[in-house]
């Protein structure tokens, strides 16, 4: 039976760890970190508001602002200019210590993520979505991780930890990866920063034959597609790691409590028998996600 990863308790730690050292980063009582939302999408309110309550319980003011955004307006060039005047707004305004264009955009607006993250002044790219930060991961001289692709490192960290006491660089070293999703804010930065640590990194997607060769071999799995039940326990092998990225709902179900459930990638009951480490969802990478995206102060601030 597999060693069950706690995203929930790695996450309280990480926020401890925040508490204790908040004295160590440039703050006064007017900084504050800014969340930029574009239209109305139910699940970024919620990973919104987890956002704005986890900077309340560890003293820091997150704001919110909200563009207006409907089918009829999509292609109005003033919603990017509101957007681009505000980001350049809050690049020069010293009280704004970090910025997050909240994902995903409506997939109708003109302009893609990178083109509006890329206004914003790097060493306030909380969660790393500018194309220089992104470009340094794969340059290997890092400044800021994606939040969710720090939660997976963080929670590799701990594996490394538990199972060898060594350093997760050692750890890493020659290991079989294979991470099953290739968008810029997870599969592509978490691949490069596998592969700078030596170890040897398969990307998969939604386009990729007979997923089970690659997944069968792995000695780590990194899954994060949102589809419900994606690997199942004939598909990888005995003394896997897995770590499940993927958030999906079940929202055809007729019973309304199965509906509202949230479910992962990995077809849990079955794969923890045959894991040696395994992450819940929810409870595992989820949690650990906010907790890093402001544990990324301090990547931005000792480093800018
Ligand atoms: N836990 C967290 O904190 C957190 C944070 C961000 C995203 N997510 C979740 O991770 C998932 C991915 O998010 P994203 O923003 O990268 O989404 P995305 O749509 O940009 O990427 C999804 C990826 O999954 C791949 N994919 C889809 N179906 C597949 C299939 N059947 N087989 C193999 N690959 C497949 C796609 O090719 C793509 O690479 C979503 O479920 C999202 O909710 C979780």
């Amino acid at each position: 039976m597999a060693n069950i990863i706690d995203g929930k308790k790695l996450s309280e730690e990480i926020k401890s760890k925040i508490i204790e050292d908040k004295r160590f980063l440039t703050l006064t009582s007017d900084s504050f970190i800014s969340i930029l939302q574009l239209g109305e999408n139910s699940s970024s309110d919620i990973y919104i508001r987890n956002k704005i309550k986890f900077g309340e319980s560890i003293g820091i003011k997150v704001t919110l602002t909200k563009f207006g955004y409907t089918e009829d307006t999509k292609n109005d060039p003033k919603i990017f200019d509101d957007i681009k005047k505000r980001i350049e707004e809050l690049n020069f305004d010293k009280n704004c210590i970090g910025m997050i264009m909240q994902a995903p955009l409506p997939n109708a607006f003109t302009y893609d993520i990178t083109e509006v993250c890329d206004l914003i002044k790097p060493s306030k790219d909380l969660d790393a979505m500018t194309s220089v930060n992104l470009g340094r991961i794969s340059n290997n001289s890092t400044l800021v991780l994606p939040a969710t692709v720090k939660a997976v490192v963080k929670i590799l960290e701990e594996i490394a930890r538990l199972e060898t006491s060594s350093s997760t660089v050692d750890y890493l070293k020659g290991k079989n990866i294979v991470v099953i999703n290739s968008s810029i804010i997870l599969g592509k930065p978490l691949a490069s920063y596998l592969l700078n640590h030596e170890a040897t990194v398969t990307v998969c997607h939604i386009n990729t034959k007979d997923l089970i060769s690659h997944t069968i071999s792995a000695d780590i799995v990194i899954t994060g597609t949102g589809v419900k039940g994606l690997i199942k326990k004939d598909m990888v092998k005995e003394g896997i790691i897995i770590v499940d990225c993927g958030i999906s709902k079940d929202i055809n179900n007729t019973d309304p409590l199965k509906a509202n459930k949230i479910y992962g990638d990995v077809e849990f009951e079955e794969v923890e028998k045959v894991a040696s480490y395994i992450t819940p969802v929810p409870g595992g990478v989820g949690p650990m996600t906010v907790a890093c995206l402001f544990d990324n102060l301090f990547d931005l601030n000792m480093k800018k």
